[in-house]
């Protein structure tokens, strides 16, 4: 069994869109896209507006057919066996949508349960356990839908996904709208899900939360791939510098000097008593050589800051590589 719970492979999809009787205009909403999803990780599908997000995971979970290209979930093909796939993919497409608002939450699981096939004693059984996944508070298991808040309607969403308890979870920006309590709240959820064996491929455009959860990351523009891998791997792919700020009780006229020839320098300034450096690499072999430099030059250092860079400063770097 390979690593790998969902191949993405040089997958196309071409929207044709209709203005007026004979005009035809077409859409390249994903122009070759190819990814891996690792096992029980939480990987992220990260992209601006209209870059392709939810064509690709209407794709993944055969709720669309691709032009061209190949996506495997756990060995199946998505176009060739859609009802395989179906059984080992929870989905969480817009979390508003498909709940009858009149019946409560866990009634709607219920009747969702039934519709899978299980029995009405299995579907309640189950219902119940979903919704203690999430979180949802029993008090609201009786309650109508239509009362429900945006943040107990995104668990109750990604309940439903999990009713079959499959063994991957793909959600399109289910944090969308959310407040910052019931956003952290999902984020949690997803890592509790994936440290219990799920795969989670989950989609979004905020790089903040995004970096506190995956364990991977994909960034996609138009279409197009232009960054993949872990978050920290990404940045240092993309070369973006860390900043390090050094105060010190002197500041030697010499000392640029020294460290640019130990050190990938990209910039570097004094302010008053600090001296800002601006440096490619690894920050841990940076932070030694300074350390280093500053020791053999006996220069006490009476304060240090280090700020690296953030996942929002690789996207957008990636994006700019593409415009
Ligand atoms: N049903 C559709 N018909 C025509 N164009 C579409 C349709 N769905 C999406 N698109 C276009 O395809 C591109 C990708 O859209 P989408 O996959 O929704 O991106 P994202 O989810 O990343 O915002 C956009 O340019 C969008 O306008
Ligand atoms: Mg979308």
């Amino acid at each position: 069994m390979t690593t790998h719970c969902i191949i993405v492979d040089n997958v196309r999809k071409t929207y044709i869109v209709r203005e007026g009787i004979r005009k035809k205009r077409s859409v390249e909403a994903l122009r070759g896209v190819s990814f891996n999803v690792r096992c029980g990780t939480v990987h992220a599908l990260l992209g601006p507006n209209g870059a392709g997000k939810t064509t690709l995971v209407k794709i993944m979970s055969t709720i669309l057919l691709p032009d061209d290209g190949r996506v495997q979930v756990l060995g199946l093909d998505v176009v060739r066996e859609p009802d395989k796939v179906r059984k080992v993919v929870g989905v969480v497409l817009d979390i508003s949508k498909g709940f009858y608002f009149t019946l409560s939450g866990y009634e709607n699981l219920v009747f969702y349960g039934l519709l899978k096939g299980l029995s009405k004693r299995d579907a309640e059984r189950r219902a119940r356990e979903v919704l203690e996944l999430v979180g949802l508070d029993e008090s609201s298991y009786k309650r109508p839908y239509h009362t429900y808040s945006l943040g107990m309607r995104a668990r109750v969403a990604i309940a439903k996904a999990l009713v079959t308890d499959p063994e991957v979870l793909i959600l399109d920006e289910p944090t969308l709208g959310l407040d910052v309590e019931s956003a952290r709240a999902v984020r949690d959820l997803l890592v509790k899900l994936a440290r219990s064996g799920k795969t989670i491929l989950v989609t979004g455009h905020n790089m903040h939360e995004i970096e506190m959860i995956s364990n991977h990351v994909t960034i996609i523009h138009k279409g197009k791939v232009v960054a993949d891998g872990h978050p920290e791997e990404l940045k240092l792919k993309l070369g973006l510098p860390i900043k390090i700020v050094l105060r010190l009780r002197e500041i030697p006229r010499d000392i640029e000097e020294k460290i640019r020839s130990e050190i990938p320098i990209v910039n570097m300034c004094r302010e008053e008593d600090k001296l800002i450096i601006y440096a490619r690499g690894r920050r841990e072999n940076i932070v030694q050589s300074l350390l280093e430099i500053l020791r053999h030059n006996n220069l006490p250092i009476i304060d240090v800051q280090i700020v690296e860079p953030t996942l929002e400063d690789a996207y957008i770097a990636a994006l700019r590589g593409v415009e």
